[in-house]
């Protein structure tokens, strides 16, 4: 593998450390599942926890890094780089035992994703990218995929979880799609593995509203690093401004554009 930088080797240090909090809680929510309060508490508490060692781990190492992570917000120190976390993406299918959730950590540098790394602990999946590098998953270099029809491609989204208005958008880019083609649209349920799954030409495209940066931190170098597009609904850049992401093969993200915009 070409990934060797000091700045990886401490994000996988940071993720390996959380996880083995992490797959240890989820034991337990097994259990809590049928206790008349549900794992609801629990899984904040796990979430901060694991937070708390990434955050750790990676002001340890580098005390003047800038931090933007879910639960605590921002701390601000350099101003050129920056950590983004997302603890636990996935919350709703850790809370109910479904194997399928991630920590994610991108570093920013300069206002650009310049690492990223996506740690499904339960599949033991590590999908890391550094800019001009490459994607990695488990040490071995991934690409998107090649499939070109929009037919032939298993697309993933997520939510809709907002406002009622946003769940009335995502229902009709949704419809649309559906009515278009017969292509299989999943929700999974954890952003960042679908941007991973992207990265790893498993599913071919995603798009989704209202995600924030630490959702897709990491998934936006690993998808790029991998040969595929992040762009918005219009085919641009201002994902982040406009709130819509759209992540995919290089062959089909303008079709997916024609349907989404
Ligand atoms: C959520 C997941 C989910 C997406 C939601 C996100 P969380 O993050 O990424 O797939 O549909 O919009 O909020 O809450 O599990 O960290
Ligand atoms: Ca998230
Ligand atoms: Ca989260």
């Amino acid at each position: 593998m070409k990934l060797n930088s000091a700045n990886i080797n401490i994000m996988v240090k940071a993720c390996r450390k959380a996880a083995k909090v992490l797959i240890r809680d989820f034991g337990e929510i097994e259990n809590l599942q049928i206790s008349v309060k549900g794992p609801g508490d629990f899984v904040t508490v796990s979430d901060k926890k694991v937070e708390k060692i990434l955050i750790d781990e990676l002001q340890k190492a580098r005390p003047d890094y800038s931090i933007l992570s879910e639960e605590i917000g921002e701390i601000n120190n350099d101003e050129s780089f920056k950590w983004i976390i997302d603890p636990i993406d996935g919350t709703a299918n850790f809370m109910h035992g479904i194997p399928h959730f991630a920590i994610s950590v991108g570093l920013e540098k300069e206002g650009e994703i310049i690492c990223g790394i996506i740690y499904d602990p339960i599949k033991d999946e590590m999908f890391l990218a550094e800019k001009g590098n490459g994607s990695y998953l488990n040490n071995k270099r991934i690409r998107v995929s090649a499939r070109s029809k929009l037919e032939e491609c298993v697309i993933f989204t997520g939510g809709p979880r907002q406002k009622a208005e946003d769940r009335e958008l995502s229902l009709a880019e949704y419809k649309k799609f559906s009515s278009i083609i017969n292509t299989p649209i999943r929700k999974m349920g954890s952003a960042a593995l679908d941007m991973a799954y992207v990265a790893a030409g498993r599913c071919d495209g995603f798009w989704q509203r209202h995600l924030n940066y630490w959702d897709i931190a990491a998934g936006i170098i690993l998808v790029k690093e991998s040969g595929g597009f992040v762009t918005d609904f219009h085919g641009e850049n201002r994902y982040l401004e406009n709130k819509a992401i759209l992540a995919a093969n290089s062959k089909i993200n303008k079709e997916m554009i024609e349907v989404l915009k």
